[in-house]
């Protein structure tokens, strides 16, 4: 990790389950030793050896919160999540990597091909009430929005909804379910994102990071540089 701050503590919260393994591939090419984060263990603060750094392993949802509060300084977390959260934080990189599309989506047989065709009052589901909420209202639909916790596209299988809110990334779980997309409601990838008061306070350390990021990832994917 040449050129960062090794010595000045921070917590970086990561998201625990599928953009876990991500999340360490891309710090270790920055040079982040994340051997302590790969060994099997019930820990949920792992330090970063030769640092004053330390992983926080959190549920991908709260990542934002910890974040907010200033339990975490940064944090990895998916635009999805941090959409519906609505926290305050400072998003810094496009970490590129956890994409998908967060769609609108009826079942096939149902005949609606865009979402000005869904009858008024029509009931959607979803795991995102706040950005499915916000959706509907800028389209000047009039919808109903039922939070799930998952399996979202049982809703319109079993009566409970007319469409689904969600995110589809290889769209199988559409297709089995004879779901069919009508409408992008944001693509989605991981974000790396900043206590605000920890951004101004630590902006060395942080920014020294972020340039290694940037580097990282424009040589990988051209992303990772806006911000
Ligand atoms: C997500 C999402 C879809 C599925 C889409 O669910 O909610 O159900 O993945 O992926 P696909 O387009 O590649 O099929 P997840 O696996 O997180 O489980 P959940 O439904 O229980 O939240």
């Amino acid at each position: 990790m040449a050129s960062v701050d090794r010595e000045t503590p921070l917590t970086i919260a990561v998201p625990k389950g599928r953009l876990q393994s991500s999340v360490i591939d891309l710090f270790e090419q920055v040079g982040i030793d994340c051997s302590e984060l790969k060994s099997p263990s019930r820990r949920l603060i792992v330090p970063v050896p030769g640092t004053a750094w330390r992983f926080l392993l959190s549920k991908p949802t709260d990542v934002p919160t910890y974040v907010e509060y200033g339990a975490a300084d940064l944090g990895v977390v998916g635009k999805d999540t941090l959409l519906e959260s609505g926290k305050d934080v400072a998003e810094l990189i496009d970490l590129g990597f956890g994409r998908c599309r967060l769609i609108v989506a009826v079942p096939e047989s149902s005949g609606v091909k865009n979402v000005q065709e869904l009858d008024f009052n029509s009931r959607v589901a979803t795991k995102f009430p706040q950005i499915a909420r916000d959706y509907f209202n800028r389209q000047g639909i009039q919808a109903e929005v039922v939070e799930l916790n998952g399996s979202v596209e049982l809703g319109p299988i079993v009566g409970l909804s007319d469409a689904i809110v969600d995110i589809t990334e290889t769209g199988t779980t559409l297709l089995e379910n004879g779901l069919i997309p009508i409408a992008e409601v944001a693509e989605i990838s991981s974000r790396l994102i900043a206590n605000r008061v920890s951004y101004k306070v630590k902006h060395g350390t942080i920014y020294g990071l972020v340039k290694l990021l940037r580097n990282v990832l424009s040589k990988k994917t051209g992303v990772g540089m806006e911000g």
